[in-house]
């Protein structure tokens, strides 16, 4: 093993200088992904130098666009998105090596295309590129674009050289355990797993990046990091907006498949796995695909270990704001969640007996996603009885955003004669310490693929264990259509039902960025 593998976040950007010529296919150019999130993360990569010398860029899509609209939309698109102003001086050397190829994701003659743009930036470059396919399309033509990349020839390319071929594939990755089995056996069937680049792109922000180190790099934790110390843990990832213009494809997902299957998985996952054996993508995925096979079946049906609830009108940053039926694109009778609240069981020694709460919903009262582990209460000691001494709790807080930071309850005294005691905040905020300019996740994450680090991205087994656990959750919601789903005003904190679901076992669900 390399020292790169062993050390990944140490190395990091010593190697991403050292990445090779590369042309990155955006399949999906013409999307709200790419215009949002993808051309500025590379735009900001330019700015730290950080995309190797010879970067070329083809957007595919359904859209006929020629190449001097798509080089003027991607700048446009960089100007209104990019966390750092545009300059255009910057973004010229890859504007130049920017083209566009129009066709049919299953059009095998637009592949053909492809590859004569492909040749011909190997031509300009006077060497042969590593080619990076990122699959940024809706989910129904992912499996097309594997095939037609296989059958192409093109996923084959530098095949066991430094130049290999790679494919990111967007979220979602599948809608249920059939669908990710049937997905995963496509891009296996084109593809060598070593190729394949799953994205979440809650593992590209630094603040879960920063979770392996707060866990392991301070051993005080280790020794109070399970069932006998900690009472519960709380995972919150909330959003303020609603659906917006995303109707279409958010109905025909909600926020278990959009939001807790991935993305809260992903935290609880690296929240309580066990201490990998070394940095490396793979052993670090083991540990996580072990924890997230230990989570017990969900418990279904009434006072199960789910609630999904979808948002009525109610105000929203001070504003009134529709419900998810008058959305543009929502069915009136829709049953899609869009909040969703549950209770997981750990099957292993370190967690047997700890719940593991986890919400998620759109509308919510603030956009906030944090981790709370919440210690055991002292049962008695000193300070028991005495309605002066207020104990709370000590609790662990990490905040993924906004406002990242870390912040630990403890009880202190309160100045005075009278004995009083009170809980107060150590707090850690990164703005504070280290500034405010953080990547996007999206920057690390293309980073990372360029230069073949797998260690942010989902394995295959990694994707179909989290499925197997919603798949019945999933099933059994469809077929009971809106019975049992609940309603929640937008701007609150979500149903009733989140609330039982945590006092059934005399919990409450904490004021989450609080
Ligand atoms: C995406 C979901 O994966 O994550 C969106 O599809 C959601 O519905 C978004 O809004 C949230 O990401 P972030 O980085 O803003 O928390």
């Amino acid at each position: 093993m390399s020292d790169t593998d062993r050390h990944p976040f140490l190395s990091g950007l010593s190697k991403h200088r050292g990445a090779q010529p590369t042309c990155l296919v955006i399949f999906g150019a013409s999307g709200d992904l790419a215009a949002r999130k993808l051309l500025p993360a590379l735009y900001n990569l330019a700015v730290d130098s950080l995309l190797p010398s010879d970067f070329y860029l083809i957007g595919f899509g359904r859209k006929p666009i020629p190449d001097a609209e798509f080089r003027n939309s991607s700048a446009a698109d960089i100007t209104k998105f990019s966390r750092r102003e545009y300059r255009a001086d910057i973004w010229k050397p890859i504007s130049e090596h920017t083209f566009y190829q129009a066709g049919g994701y299953d059009e095998a003659a637009a592949y053909e295309g492809l590859k004569s743009k492909i040749a011909a930036a190997e031509k300009a470059a006077g060497r042969p590129l590593q080619l990076v396919f990122y699959v940024s399309t809706p989910p129904t033509v992912f499996e097309a674009i594997l095939e037609n990349l296989g059958k192409s020839g093109l996923a084959k390319r530098g095949l066991g050289t430094a130049l290999e071929s790679k494919v990111i594939i967007e979220k979602p990755f599948g809608k249920d355990l059939a669908s990710a089995v049937q997905l995963n056996s496509v891009a296996a069937r084109n593809f060598q797993e070593p190729q394949i680049y799953r994205i979440d792109h809650y593992l590209g922000k630094e603040t879960v990046q920063d979770l392996l180190v707060q866990r392991f790099a301070n051993p005080i934790f280790e020794p109070l990091w399970n069932n006998k110390h900690v009472d519960h843990v709380q995972i919150t990832v909330a959003e303020e907006l609603g659906v917006g213009s995303r109707g279409g494809y958010y109905d025909h997902s909600g926020a278990t498949r959009d939001m807790l299957q991935n993305h809260t998985m992903q935290l609880l996952a690296l929240t309580a796995m066990e201490q990998p054996q070394s940095l490396s993508a793979e052993h670090i995925r083991d540990e996580k695909v072990k924890l997230l096979k230990a989570v017990e079946e969900l418990r279904l049906g009434p006072n199960g270990d789910a609630v999904r609830a979808q948002y009525a009108a109610g105000l929203s940053g001070g504003e009134t704001v529709i419900g998810y039926h008058q959305e543009k694109d929502i069915p009136i009778h829709s049953s899609t969640e869009t909040f969703c609240a549950l209770r997981l069981a750990i099957d292993n020694k370190r967690w047997s007996g700890v719940p593991f709460y986890m919400r998620s919903g759109k509308r919510l009262a603030r956009r906030v996603s944090e981790i709370a582990v919440q210690f055991k209460q002292p049962v008695s000691g000193l300070f028991a009885g005495d309605s002066r001494y207020d104990i709370a709790p000590n609790r662990l807080v990490i905040q993924i955003q906004p406002d990242e930071g870390v912040t630990l309850v403890m009880n202190s005294k309160v100045p005075g004669l009278e004995p009083r005691t009170q809980p107060v905040r150590l707090s850690f905020r990164y703005a504070t310490t280290f500034g405010s300019n953080t990547p996007e996740a999206y920057e690390r994450l293309i980073l990372d693929a360029v230069v073949g680090d797998r260690t942010l991205f989902i394995r295959g087994d990694e994707t179909e264990a989290s499925w197997k656990l919603f798949t019945p959750l999933l099933q059994s919601w469809e077929a009971d259509g809106r019975k049992g789903l609940e309603s929640y005003a937008s701007g609150s904190w979500g149903p009733s039902g989140a609330d039982d679901l945590l006092a059934a076992q005399g919990h409450n669900w904490r004021n989450a960025g609080r």
